[in-house]
């Protein structure tokens, strides 16, 4: 698969031959097999020469991947709306961006909550990376009036806040720990150097891993040589996101299933993608540093963490009943279709955002709140929750 992928030119491939040489560092730290959390995170993050920190552009035609914000204004016109039913039912309320990627969904859904007249009091971005962070500035330069309200943190705040925290396409860039299972034998998959190259590696389970990894296959039949993973910081990682919430909402949309669905024995390769020049394919190995390497949400983690930090579950849905609840058609309506060179584009975004084939199934949506009295827009029931 990976041979039909475009060569990636000189520059980029010093770049990951850089990222190469930090990668056999860490594998020799390791004994030879490199767990494979770490080295997403490295091929991801590390500085200066990760996927995301090493300024070769990941978004947009240019780039490999295009994520809802990035095909258009609608997606966040349309979460504005949900983030404005939270925010009327607050005093000074704050709204939290994680992972803001290029800013453009900050831009759209600041746009948007002036339009309806419910700017927060401060609208942050928390980015883990700083290239990032440069471009999100870069991109709200264009919209000073907006950009005087936005500002960047280091960490989660410490002070619990009243308003929305939210994140889309973050969770699925946490990194995975990948693993092999055989009647009962479970098995941990890493990164070991072969020759020039990288390959995979199994080592046995420790008793920890060994363990979760039982009680999934317990309540599957999985057959010789299941393969999957799990994210082993996404419930740590959504307790801190409920922990920086006093009242108000979180809200986190990104592809995925919940545990059932996950580890369903059909899906016995796991949910591990890549993404280069808009090719997706499975081979995480391929020059590392050059390509996205992300995996499909488990839902039910992020449930079962959010509910016992005490919040409450809004909702649970497709990304397209989530944007139809959240009023996509009258914004569509209120395009008028005779101009076609504005209404062609849109209904192309919208089609892209709702068909099941497209963004509309793949996509989750998921909600929790902490002390609203009202609903919140965008979750109506009957909701998926009983598919977490
Ligand atoms: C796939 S991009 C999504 C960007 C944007 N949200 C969008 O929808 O276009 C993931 C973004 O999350 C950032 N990121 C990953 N893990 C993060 C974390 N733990 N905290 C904050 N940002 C993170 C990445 O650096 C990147 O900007």
């Amino acid at each position: 698969m990976s041979s039909s992928l475009p060569l990636p030119g000189a520059e980029e491939r010093a770049v990951s031959a850089a990222l190469l040489k930090k990668l056999r560092s860490l594998i020799a730290q390791h004994d030879g097999c490199l767990p494979f959390d770490i080295y997403m995170e490295a091929a991801l993050y590390e500085p200066g020469i990760g996927y995301y920190s090493n300024g070769l552009m990941p978004f947009g035609e240019q780039g490999d991947f295009v994520t809802a914000p990035e095909s258009g204004g609608l997606f966040g016109r349309c979460l504005a709306r949900c983030i404005a039913s939270v925010l009327a039912q607050l005093e000074n309320g704050v709204v939290l961006e994680l992972g803001a990627g290029s800013g453009t969904l900050a831009c759209a859904v600041l746009r948007e909550l002036r339009s309806l007249g419910t700017l927060p009091q401060r609208y942050c971005i928390l980015e883990r990376s700083g290239v990032m962070r440069n471009l999100q500035k870069q991109t709200l330069q264009d919209h000073p009036e907006l950009a005087s309200l936005v500002e960047w943190l280091d960490e989660l705040p410490d002070q619990p806040l009243n308003g929305v925290v939210f994140g889309n396409e973050v969770a699925d860039a946490l990194p995975v720990s990948r693993f092999s299972w055989c009647d009962g034998q479970a098995r941990t998959v890493g990164v070991a150097e072969n020759g020039e190259a990288l390959a995979l590696c199994e080592r046995e389970a420790g008793e920890d891993v060994a363990g979760r990894i039982q009680a999934l296959a317990e309540t599957n039949t999985w057959q010789c040589d299941y393969r999957s993973e799990y994210c082993p910081s996404l419930a740590a990682w959504v307790d801190s996101l409920c922990d920086c919430l006093a009242r108000g909402m979180l809200l986190l949309v990104d592809y995925g299933y919940g545990r059932r669905e996950y580890y369903h024995p059909q899906r016995a390769m796991g949910t591990l993608m890549c993404h280069y020049r808009h090719q997706a394919h499975a081979d995480a190995l391929w020059f590392p540093g050059l390509q996205d390497i992300t995996a499909f949400v488990d839902f039910t983690t992020i449930a079962e963490a959010a509910c016992d930090a005490g919040l409450r579950l809004a909702g649970y849905c497709s990304q397209a009943a989530f944007l139809l609840a959240c009023g996509l058609e009258q914004l569509l309506a209120e395009a008028d279709p005779d101009d076609t060179r504005r209404f062609l584009p849109l209904s192309n975004e919208a089609k892209r955002l709702l068909l099941p084939g497209e963004m509309g199934e793949r996509f989750k949506c998921i909600g929790f709140s902490r002390e609203l009295n009202d609903s919140v827009t965008g979750f109506t029931l009957p909701d998926q929750r009983s598919r977490l």
